[in-house]
């Protein structure tokens, strides 16, 4: 059988954890209670004495939070920092001091990561109120599952009397009316279905019927899950696209004049032979070339390259992407105010060497993870190669802010790139194998293969023709992310190939035809 995931959602007093944790037991999946999360959260911080609006504090607590959950007939039982708290956070107390606290982006995104992690192998169920939506957009099985309001507060009160407390009807409405507008108008991952979820109102359902329903629908998603998956943002970028069209139309127009890209075009050998064909030649220095057309490709290029470039009387065509130029422009505007430029990135890319040609003795690089050389400098300029991840950057500028009096950072990392990391690093929590397409010299695509690495096993290859036969007839499932120097026909024929090894004749002929991962906004 298919190992899927389930997210069930919806308001507080809905039926989920109940019908979640029977679906669990039957399937023989394992069941996570995420709101139990959100309360050891709030009880924590209702033990340390920290107001929810100190958020360095939350902070603080966040990162020693030790949670640990173990699975039993009767739910999840909770441990914090090895205490077991499962009836602790039963409180209305803490039920309402979670609703708030799970308002804290720094409170969710650690939670989110936590449950990712525990969700990665599949064959789960999970409760709450974003798990469709945000914890797991890609799962396989999304309930909404809701119940007018006063059924669910007469449900509520019945439990709160069996455990024999002492409660008003009125009270018990009136919280849970306040919860559900609180968790469903905050600002980040509110409650509400998933576009693709299954809304049920169990106002007049038993619980045996829940859970027949709901295991009904499971097994039908078991069998026709999709296991493999493209992650959104995937292949070129808007900067290579437009590098690229420049190159044809420029081919096209001037069939009696040489076009040249100074350095190949895009880091992939495969395309840049078909642009040859296309009598789009790549020269290795700016001298070799005279009397032609050059594209600048989108790495961009140093100044005295370009300096060659006009010398040889070359009609000169800049495709240097919009973001790699900001990054030219910052570095000279710096060293002209005389901050000394510190950039993070690879000394030996292109992309490097034309950002460095706009500094002065004083621009230094430094690689990611690497130690910055700065003694003696009371000031500085920090600007990152555009595709450099937001932690490295980040990193860098913890070393150098205790070293400096001024630091200026610029984060000149590209937005398509975060994009295409973000969702490269959602699918590979939750694959069994990650392939990364894009050629071996092409710094953003080995960027992907590092994220993947660390949560998944992970291949890069540049072509259908290196994927390992054994390691993909035995993975499933299996995620595709490409390299923004990746055309579109390579990641079909990857998918393709994959598709073949694994026996199945459902190919795709165009990118669309390819499920892929998406994160929905919320
Ligand atoms: O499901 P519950 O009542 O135990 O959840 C307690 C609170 O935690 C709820 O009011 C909202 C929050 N929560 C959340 O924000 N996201 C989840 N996935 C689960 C719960």
């Amino acid at each position: 059988m298919k190992r899927i995931i389930i997210a069930i959602d919806g308001p507080a007093a809905s039926g989920k954890s109940s019908t979640a944790r029977r679906l669990a037991q039957r399937l023989g999946y394992i069941y996570l209670d995420t709101g139990a999360m959100y309360r050891a959260c709030a009880l924590e911080a209702r033990k340390k004495a920290i107001a929810l609006e100190d958020i360095p504090a939350i902070s603080a607590m966040m990162d020693t939070l030790d949670i640990t959950i173990a699975q039993s007939p009767h739910g999840n039982i909770l441990m914090l920092h090895g205490k077991d708290i499962t009836d602790a956070i039963r409180s209305e107390e803490v039920s309402n001091l979670a609703s708030a606290i799970s308002a804290i982006p720094i409170v969710r995104e650690k939670m989110v990561s936590l449950q990712r992690k525990l969700g990665r192998d599949k064959a789960v169920v999970l409760d709450g109120r974003d798990i469709g939506t945000v914890v797991f957009p890609q799962a396989e099985l999304k309930i909404f599952m809701i119940a007018d309001v006063e059924e669910r507060a007469k449900r509520r009160y019945r439990e709160l009397q069996d455990k024999g407390v002492i409660a008003s009807y009125d009270k018990v409405l009136k919280e849970l009316q306040e919860r559900d507008f609180n968790d469903s108008n905050r600002s980040i991952a509110p409650l509400k279905p998933a576009a693709d979820s299954i809304s049920i109102d169990t106002s007049h359902m038993g619980l045996e019927e829940q859970v027949e329903l709901l295991y009904k629908l499971a097994l039908q998603r078991i069998r026709s899950v999709a296991p493999l998956m493209l992650a959104q943002h995937s292949g070129f970028c808007f900067g290579v696209r437009r590098a690229i069209k420049l190159a044809l139309d420029a081919a096209m127009q001037s069939p009696d004049k040489p076009v040249y890209t100074l350095g190949e075009i895009i880091h992939n050998p495969q395309f840049v032979k078909e642009l040859e064909e296309q009598n789009i030649h790549v020269a290795k220095n700016a001298s070799e070339i005279i009397d032609s057309i050059v594209i600048i490709r989108s790495h961009g290029i140093a100044k005295n390259e370009e300096q060659l470039l006009i010398e040889g009387g070359n009609t000169i065509i800049d495709a240097t992407c919009p973001y790699v130029k900001r990054t030219h422009e910052l570095v000279q505007e710096m060293c002209e105010q005389g901050y000394p430029v510190v950039i993070l990135g690879d000394s030996h890319h292109p992309e490097l060497i034309g950002m460095v040609s706009y500094g002065n003795q004083e621009t230094t690089v430094v690689a990611a993870g690497e130690e910055p050389n700065i003694i003696g400098k009371q000031k500085l300029a920090v600007i990152s190669q555009t595709t450099q991840k937001l932690e490295n950057l980040q990193a860098l500028v913890d070393k150098l802010l205790p070293e400096c009096k001024e630091l200026r950072i610029f984060n000149t990392i590209c937005i398509a790139t975060s994009k295409r990391q973000d969702a490269t690093e959602t699918l590979a929590e939750t694959s069994d194998l990650m392939i990364v397409i894009g050629g071996h010299n092409s710094s953003n695509t080995k960027m992907l293969h590092s994220i993947c690495s660390k949560h998944t096993s992970c291949m890069h290859i540049e072509t259908e023709a290196e994927l390992d036969q054994n390691m993909i007839s035995t993975a499933t499932p299996i995620g595709i992310t490409a390299g923004a120097s990746t055309p579109d026909e390579m990641i079909i024929r990857v998918y393709n190939k994959i598709k073949q090894i694994k026996g199945e004749s459902d190919l795709a002929t165009s990118i669309r035809d390819i499920p892929t991962f998406k994160e929905e906004s919320c």
